[in-house]
């Protein structure tokens, strides 16, 4: 499927890909890094910490690049006090051939950078590695839509294409189906900000917030499943 993905580079320099069939680019052409950090990192992962979460069960909808697991496995690296267990979903895996021409690493620019970014593209499909002390990693080639794992979330990155162009991902059953898959008081966050959409995870039973989005983007969406009274 990817024969005609092709890299570009967006606003702060990062790069991203641009999938033709779909008209559509994987991250934000703002700044791919700085969504991804601002959307996950920032309004996902730092919020549970500040919540005193220290143990996170991350369920990512669409691996892509690799972008946001990186900066996963890089936080927990910084935040030795939290563990993370990701498990990422991607029904159609790049090639070999772009993912080696991604520059991450090169652009995060730590330690184990290229050994991280090289694992996440490697390890063997639904089978959990373990990166550091801290730092577990899964991944499937499964669609959202085929959710069927026994773990309970308390985090999810929902990291699927937008609405626009993919509206099977956004259907609310879909958001059922990952409601189901996490824990009372678990985080969803994700780009869109969407009417329907934020209408369909409060009928769900998600206490949903409208946040700013990164930059070029208005707003973001932070979900938290409320516990049944
Ligand atoms: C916006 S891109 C994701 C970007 C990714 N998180 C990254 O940092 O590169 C959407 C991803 O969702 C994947 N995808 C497409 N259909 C999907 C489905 N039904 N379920 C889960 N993922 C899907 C795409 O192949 C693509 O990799």
């Amino acid at each position: 499927m990817d024969e005609e993905i092709r890299i570009i580079d967006t606003g702060d320099g990062s790069q991203s890909l641009y999938n033709p069939f779909l008209r559509e680019t994987y991250h934000s052409t703002h700044g791919a890094l700085t969504e991804s950090q601002h959307v996950f990192i920032q309004m996902g992962l730092a919020y549970l910490l500040e919540k005193e979460v220290k143990e996170l069960s991350v369920l990512e909808v669409g691996l892509g690049t690799g972008l946001n697991a990186l900066l996963s496995v890089l936080y927990a690296r910084e935040h030795s006090q939290i563990s993370l267990d990701y498990h990422t979903l991607e029904p159609f895996p790049l090639s070999d051939r772009i993912i080696s021409e991604l520059k991450y690493p090169a652009m995060l620019n730590y330690d184990h950078a290229l050994k991280d970014f090289e694992l996440i593209h490697t390890v063997a499909w639904g089978e959990t590695t373990h990166f550091t002390d801290n730092f577990s990693f899964t991944r499937y080639i499964k669609k959202v839509e085929n959710l069927d794992l026994d773990n309970e979330f308390n985090m999810v990155f929902y990291d699927a294409f937008a609405p626009s162009k993919q509206a099977e991902v956004w259907e609310k059953s879909v958001f059922g189906t990952v409601y189901d898959h996490m824990s009372d008081n678990g985080v969803l966050v994700t780009y869109c900000a969407k009417g329907q959409f934020k209408r369909d995870l409060s009928d769900l039973g998600f206490f949903v917030e409208t946040l700013d989005g990164p930059p070029g983007k208005k707003e973001m969406v932070r979900a938290t499943k409320l516990p049944l009274v």
